[in-house]
């Protein structure tokens, strides 16, 4: 019988847990989810433990960084699945606010408004609320938890350079740490929004990071990024997805490249299959 790790549900409680900890010297990171956990989630789990003493994974999903229209009321909820993964993960601390408004209590006012090279296009330029709302409940949960490493999945490449960027403009003493993409055996990155996709979508999806991969060994090979991506997009739109964007940013900076002259290269792509909008992202070279 593994043991369950501790839920808390009140700021009050998630504080006077942490402040054990730290009486008693030990290290935190914190892993922030919506929960509908699945082995990406769990693979940010294992890496904080290799890190610090103690790990809290934070279970909220965030009203703020969805749009009226989005999936707010139909995300995933799995809570009691979550648990039981957290437990044999070994998580010591579970956060997960007992209502939104622990989080966003009457009369809340307050935004962190992001800015700067990596909020400007890509995912910002189609969910414009997106990264004001991931920020604000960023920053809340490093305040929080005060947590000494914070990982966070490249999954979500733009999230992980926009929430580290945050944390050192905001002089929060936290460690931001970037985990790898974990993947399906055929390729599709794990999302907790792939529940939405019917059979034959499911059957598309992996085409995205096919074409990643695909256009990243021709702009390695010495091929123009531009006519690369051209042709990427054409093929992610005949295999019948509504393409967002497939662009070429500097993978530290997110600023544009031209070619891979301009420093490291990331691909990032975003594309609707049916209702379910899957985003992605690999590495050049
Ligand atoms: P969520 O989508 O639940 O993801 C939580 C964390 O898991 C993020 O850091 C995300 O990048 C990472 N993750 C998701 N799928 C992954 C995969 N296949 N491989 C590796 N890591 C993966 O991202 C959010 O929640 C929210 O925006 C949040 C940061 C919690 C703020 O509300």
């Amino acid at each position: 019988m593994v043991q369950r790790p501790k839920v808390l549900r009140t700021l009050p409680a998630l504080r006077r847990s942490l402040a054990r900890c730290r009486a008693a010297g030990e290290t935190v990171a914190l892993v922030p989810t919506m929960g509908a956990l699945h082995e990406g989630h769990l693979s940010l789990v294992r890496l904080a433990r290799r890190k610090s003493a103690r790990v809290v994974v934070s279970i909220f999903v965030n009203p703020a960084q969805f749009a009226p229209a989005e999936d707010l009321a139909t995300y995933p909820r799995t809570f009691a699945a979550d648990l039981a993964a957290l437990a044999r993960e070994k998580a010591d601390l579970v956060w997960a606010p007992e209502s939104v408004a622990v989080m966003y209590p009457e009369g809340f006012s307050t935004r962190v408004a992001p800015g700067g090279p990596a909020t400007v296009g890509l995912e910002d330029a189609y969910r414009p609320h997106f990264f004001g709302g991931v920020a604000t409940v960023v920053a809340k949960l490093f305040i929080q938890a005060l947590p000494d490493v914070a990982v966070f999945g490249e999954k979500d490449y733009q999230q992980l350079k926009v929430v580290t960027r945050m944390a050192r403009d905001l002089d929060i003493p936290v460690r931001v740490i970037g985990a790898p993409t974990v993947r399906e055996a055929d390729g599709l990155a794990m999302s907790s929004r792939n529940v939405y996709l019917s059979p034959a979508e499911r059957a598309l999806a992996p085409t995205l990071h096919r074409v990643l991969v695909d256009c990243a060994a021709r702009i390695a090979g010495g091929r123009p990024v531009k006519a690369t991506l051209a042709r990427g997009r054409d093929t992610i739109a005949r295999a019948g997805f509504r393409l967002d964007y497939l662009e070429a940013r500097h993978a530290d900076t997110l600023e544009p490249v031209r070619s891979t002259r301009d420093g490291p290269v990331r691909l990032l792509v975003a594309a609707w299959l049916g209702k379910t909008r899957l985003i992605d992202n690999v590495g050049v070279g």
